[in-house]
């Protein structure tokens, strides 16, 4: 693959008030570009080159529920799964949408695992709060649990794509996603966030197995 910076749905300052368009272009076109880069510099001329990124996240993981742990992990697959990371969680963004929620049967699943779509935020919220130093927090699909949803975080680059779990919605916690609008006060960045900015038509069709994930 070309290795090229997937664009944005939505121009830099659509997610003002609550993101501004400083943090979004200095995290799309620096960090998320700096990781594809690393990745095209790795296997360029190797037997990975041409493959789908997620095919990357997964052989520099020694494939799913083998993988090692996160510490013993590659220069390479913590720069592909960066790179698969962010063009995740790109999409589950969007503008504000008065009234905007989780409908259909995602709604139905939120409400049967979590008590209610309440009862997720505030478990999301209070899993991304936790999350220690640099991470992430997902909701997933556990295919080892039934499907079940879950919330999991992850550590540095680690991505649930090789726990065999199916990520529904991500939320980037490390300080560069928030740093220059929030600073520390990263409760405020993941409300802003949960609250308002997001995607959950992206979120449904990704419960619903109808995307095809390759970053
Ligand atoms: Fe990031």
């Amino acid at each position: 693959m070309p290795f090229t910076l997937p664009p944005l749905a939505y121009d830099y300052d659509a997610l003002e008030p609550h993101l501004s368009a400083a943090t979004l272009r200095i995290h799309h076109t620096v960090h998320h570009r700096a990781y594809l880069e690393r990745v095209k510099a790795l296997v360029g001329g190797s037997s990975l080159e041409g493959l789908p990124l997620d095919e990357i996240v997964r052989h520099a993981a020694g494939q799913g529920k083998s993988a090692p742990a996160p510490a013993a992990r590659s220069v390479l697959f913590n720069n592909a799964a960066q790179a698969w990371n962010h063009s995740f969680f790109w999409n589950c963004l969007r503008p504000p949408v008065p009234g905007g929620g989780p409908l259909g049967p995602l709604l139905e699943r939120l409400e049967t695992d979590f008590g209610s779509v309440e009862g997720f935020v505030a478990a999301f919220k209070e899993a991304a709060a936790g999350v220690f130093g640099c991470g992430w927090v997902w909701l997933v699909k556990d295919e080892a649990e039934g499907e079940r949803l879950a919330i999991v975080r992850t550590s540095n680059a680690d991505t649930p794509i090789v726990h065999g779990q199916t990520p529904i919605l991500a939320l980037d916690v490390w300080e560069h996603a928030y740093y220059l609008d929030y600073q520390f006060r990263r409760p405020a960045y993941v409300s802003a966030v949960v609250d308002h900015l997001l995607n959950w038509e992206f979120a449904e069709l990704s419960f619903e197995g109808e995307l095809a994930l390759h970053g």
